[in-house]
């Protein structure tokens, strides 16, 4: 007789089902993990005030100003491009639009059409914005394009989020 140690069908039954029991629960349990320390996987910077240029760098005509943003999703970190035309207004109050018309989500860009020269115009659909950031009524925007969240410290203009605006 050999003394090779058989397993039993019982054995082998028992050893199969625990193994797929903890595969199954090993499943379950994951998304819940995953929701209970959900707030150390949410992107690290988005939402928070990002250093975009400096005050002195601003006029009443609007520019585009581009900066980067570091975004993590649970393991997968990347850098963001965000893109705002500034201006100062009349009351010289920084005004920080998107440049994403609220059409179709192409890029809009200031005095870029000869025959509306005090309006942000969209190549796309010829979307019209004043410099207000309202939609021109009768053109394919329906809302007005959204306003950065901005702040002003030490002569630093710093920018947030984008917020959506009520329709025109
Ligand atoms: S995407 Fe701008 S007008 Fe259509």
């Amino acid at each position: 007789m050999s003394d090779k140690k058989q397993v039993s069908r019982r054995q082998f039954l028992n050893y199969t089902l625990t193994g797929v029991g903890g595969f199954m629960a090993a499943g379950m349990l994951a998304p819940m993990v995953r929701f209970a320390i959900d707030p150390v996987l949410k992107p690290s910077q988005e939402g928070e005030l990002a250093p975009v240029t400096e005050m002195d760098k601003l006029s009443n005509e609007p520019q585009r100003f581009d900066w980067k943003i570091e975004q993590v999703d649970g393991w997968y970190e990347s850098q963001v491009q965000k893109s705002a035309w500034v201006y100062l207004d009349e009351n010289d109050e920084v005004v920080a639009l998107s440049p994403i018309c609220t059409h179709l989500g192409c890029t809009v860009n200031w005095a870029s059409n000869e025959e509306y020269p005090n309006e942000f115009y969209c190549p796309c659909h010829g979307g019209r914005y004043e410099k207000s950031g309202n939609n021109v009524p009768n053109t394919p925007p329906t809302a007005p394009l959204p306003l950065y969240v901005h702040e002003v410290k030490d002569g630093m203009l710093y920018l947030g989020d984008a917020k959506s605006r009520e329709k025109v």
